[in-house]
């Protein structure tokens, strides 16, 4: 049996990985430690939040104080990090958050882990959940990113990111802390916050909104279905090398202004309405420093770990669709900010 804390397990990633891991895993203890920024949510966990196997603690995991006595009073064996400042966009308005939790929170749990652990770490894993920005943008012939690609970051997200990954890397090589680093594409799927491309996309069409793409919409991302993401973790939770780091992705690059037109054309059919949801899309001015292309070579997890995606995109795209369509209630509640109030009803105004 495994002692999980799951950090960021209110937001998007985080929260699959609570219900995957509860379903896959029903005899171990998820702890989920989540500051409930404007991306964590927990109607995601809605039902999942009676499960005995299951505890929601309200925190950062910059308070060393607090993740210490968790790790203690949970006797915590396994850690898997997803909490973070994630949305670049943000990251460009407002670096200083990214810093401080991508930067100084995952250093504060590992220093909690290593004083847990100490000179027992034997059968402990820190897993350190990072993203495939921290290699940098990719010309049109350029090969994928694998895990010996050089660190090239251009956006204070993934800037902010890097460093974390450099720091869990020292940690290995240092003090010996069983870490594993896995490097993920963008994720896609159920419980997306609705201001990243797919879900804002979805969400903007529905009410007959303007679709905003950025520059000449162009730019290639590497898409991957949550799900596999969370399967791809817990191959590498199960079968990871400490201190090996491994890059997870779908082989599955797609223009944004293709996954738009992809988007629209199945809503037309879905939800038809006076005119094609195509005709919504807009060209605004571009992100700044906005990368190019993203493509990442899994093939270190399919070799070593026997991992690969079970979803095709056509599959993921269309349960994607589906599940906002049928969501109404907890999309529309982000939308109108209600979404907040469910943490003092549910848990009393702490
Ligand atoms: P998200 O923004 O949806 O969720 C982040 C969660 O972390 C939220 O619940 C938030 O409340 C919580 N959080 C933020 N600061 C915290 C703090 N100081 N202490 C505790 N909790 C805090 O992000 P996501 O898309 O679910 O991404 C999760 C992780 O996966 C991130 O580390 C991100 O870098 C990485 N990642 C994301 C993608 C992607 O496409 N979304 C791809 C690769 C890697
Ligand atoms: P996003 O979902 O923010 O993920 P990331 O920046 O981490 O890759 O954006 C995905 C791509 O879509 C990225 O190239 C920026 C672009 N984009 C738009 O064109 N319009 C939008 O409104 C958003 C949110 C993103």
């Amino acid at each position: 049996m495994k002692h999980l804390l799951v950090t960021g397990g209110a937001g998007f990633i985080g929260s699959n990985f609570v219900h995957y891991w509860l379903n896959n895993h029903p005899q171990d203890r998820v702890v989920n430690l989540d500051a409930l920024t404007y991306a964590g949510n927990l109607e995601n966990l809605k039902d999942v939040e009676d499960d005995p196997n299951y505890r929601f603690v309200h925190g950062s995991i910059c308070d060393g104080e607090l993740v210490g006595r968790l790790f203690e009073e949970e006797q915590i064996d396994t850690v898997v990090n997803f909490a973070a400042e994630s949305h670049v966009d943000r990251s460009i308005l407002g670096p200083e958050e990214f810093i401080r939790t991508n930067v100084h929170g995952t250093f504060t749990l590992l220093e909690a882990a290593r004083k847990h652990w100490g000179g027992d770490a034997d059968g402990c894993r820190f897993l350190h959940v990072s993203t495939d920005e921290v290699y940098g943008s990719l010309g049109p012939d350029d090969p994928a990113f694998t895990e010996s690609t050089p660190f090239a970051p251009n956006s204070p997200y993934s800037a902010s990111k890097a460093s974390s990954d450099h720091l869990v890397r020292a940690w290995f090589h240092t003090y010996g802390l069983p870490v594993l680093t896995t490097n993920c594409s963008n994720n896609y799927g159920p419980w997306q916050f609705p201001e990243k491309l797919i879900p804002l996309v979805i969400l903007n069409a529905l009410e007959d909104k303007p679709l905003p793409i950025y520059g000449d919409g162009l730019n290639i991302r590497d898409w991957l279905h949550v799900e596999d993401h969370c399967r791809g973790i817990d191959a590498v939770i199960q079968g990871g090398t400490p201190g090996e780091t491994y890059n997870i992705g779908g082989c599955n690059e797609w223009a944004n202004i293709d996954i738009v037109k992809l988007v629209c054309s199945r809503l037309d059919e879905l939800r038809p309405g006076a005119r094609p949801k195509a005709e919504l899309i807009t060209y605004v001015k571009d992100r700044l420093g906005h990368d190019r292309r993203y493509a990442i070579d899994a093939g270190k997890m399919q070799r070593e770990l026997g991992w690969q995606p079970r979803y095709t995109f056509e599959t993921g795209i269309e349960q994607t669709i589906h599940w906002y369509l049928d969501n109404e209630e907890w999309w529309s509640r982000i939308r109108d900010g209600a979404y907040r109030d469910y943490y003092r009803t549910q848990y009393g105004g702490a």
